[in-house]
Parts: structure tokens; C-alpha cells; sequence
């Protein structure tokens, strides 16, 4: 049995965890309603959060409730050719964890003050409704997901 969480403030990590629990025909779960007794329930889990500053959220909860098997993937605005996999595999503690990173976007009507003015400030642009998804990104992953 697998299940994917996710960790999404404006939607583009929801959209990714939602079709990789379609492609799987498994479980989703926000992470936020996810308990450690779910965790355990399942013989994969697949975490999707979106990166903070190097960070990939709700990754720390995931791994304190130890599943059985893990996957995980993260969702940032940095395009897929200039991410530095090794700092975020550093930043996350991701040693020994199976990591795939996505690009997801900006959507400034669900974005908040502050958020926006961070976002401005690293970008040097003004944010405006972006969406870098890409279903056929997610190819990889669930054929992993498939053989695990
Ligand atoms: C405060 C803040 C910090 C961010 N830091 C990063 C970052 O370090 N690297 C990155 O690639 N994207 C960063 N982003 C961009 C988000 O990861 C991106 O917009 C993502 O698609 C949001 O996912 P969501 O729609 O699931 O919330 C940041 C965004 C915000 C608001």
C-alpha cells in the first residue's frame, strides 16, 4: 500500500501529489491532517513539500514518523537545471533518501504579504501567476515508486 502527503501553500505540490496518487491509484493525504499512526499503515510513502529557503516542508514530520519506505519529492520556483541537488540533499538531511525535485510556480493571489515581497526581493521581478507544472515530470518517480 503507498500513500503521498503533500506540503502546499498555493497549490502547485497539491497538483503534483494528485497525479501521483491518480498515476498510482493510492492514497493522498494533506500532512497536515497525516497522523504517525498513518504513516504506519503503508509500506511506501511519498512526501511532496515545497521548498522554503532550501527546505522541503513537512519532510522532518514525515521522517520522525520513520515509514517503512520513503520517497520524496520537492516543488520550487529554482528551474530544474540550476537546482543544487547536493545543498538541498545537505540542507534536508536526505542522505540515503530517494529525491526527485519538480518545478512548481507563483500564484500571487494565494501568496501572502510578505511571501510575495521574499519572492520579489530573490527573483529581482514582480510576481505574477506562473505555473511551471509538468505532468510528464512525474514519469520517473512512479516508475521507482512501481519497482520499491
Ligand atoms: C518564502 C518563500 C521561500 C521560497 N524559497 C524557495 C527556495 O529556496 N527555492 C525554490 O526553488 N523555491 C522557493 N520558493 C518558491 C516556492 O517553492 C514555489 O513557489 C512553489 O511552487 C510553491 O509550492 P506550493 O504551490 O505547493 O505552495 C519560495 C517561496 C516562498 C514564498
Amino acid at each position: 500500500m503507498i500513500l503521498v502527503t503533500y506540503q502546499s501553500k498555493t497549490g502547485f505540490t497539491k497538483k503534483y501529489a494528485e497525479w501521483i496518487s491518480a498515476e498510482l491509484k493510492c492514497d493522498l493525504k494533506d500532512i497536515k491532517e497525516t497522523t504517525a499512526e498513518d504513516i504506519k499503515k503503508y509500506d511506501l510513502v511519498i512526501h511532496g513539500g515545497w521548498v522554503l529557503g532550501g527546505i522541503i516542508n513537512g519532510y522532518k514530520k514525515i521522517k520522525k514518523y520513520n515509514p517503512k519506505k520513503l520517497l520524496v519529492f520537492a516543488v520550487g520556483l529554482t528551474p530544474k537545471k540550476d537546482v543544487d541537488a547536493d545543498r538541498i540533499l545537505k540542507n534536508n538531511d536526505l542522505k540515503d533518501v530517494l529525491f526527485f525535485y519538480f518545478e512548481g510556480g507563483t500564484n500571487p493571489e494565494k501568496m501572502g504579504f510578505a511571501s510575495r515581497k521574499i519572492v520579489e526581493m530573490v527573483t529581482k521581478k514582480e510576481v505574477t501567476y506562473q505555473d511551471n507544472t509538468k505532468k510528464s515530470e512525474i514519469a520517473a518517480l512512479v516508475r521507482m515508486a512501481k519497482e520499491m
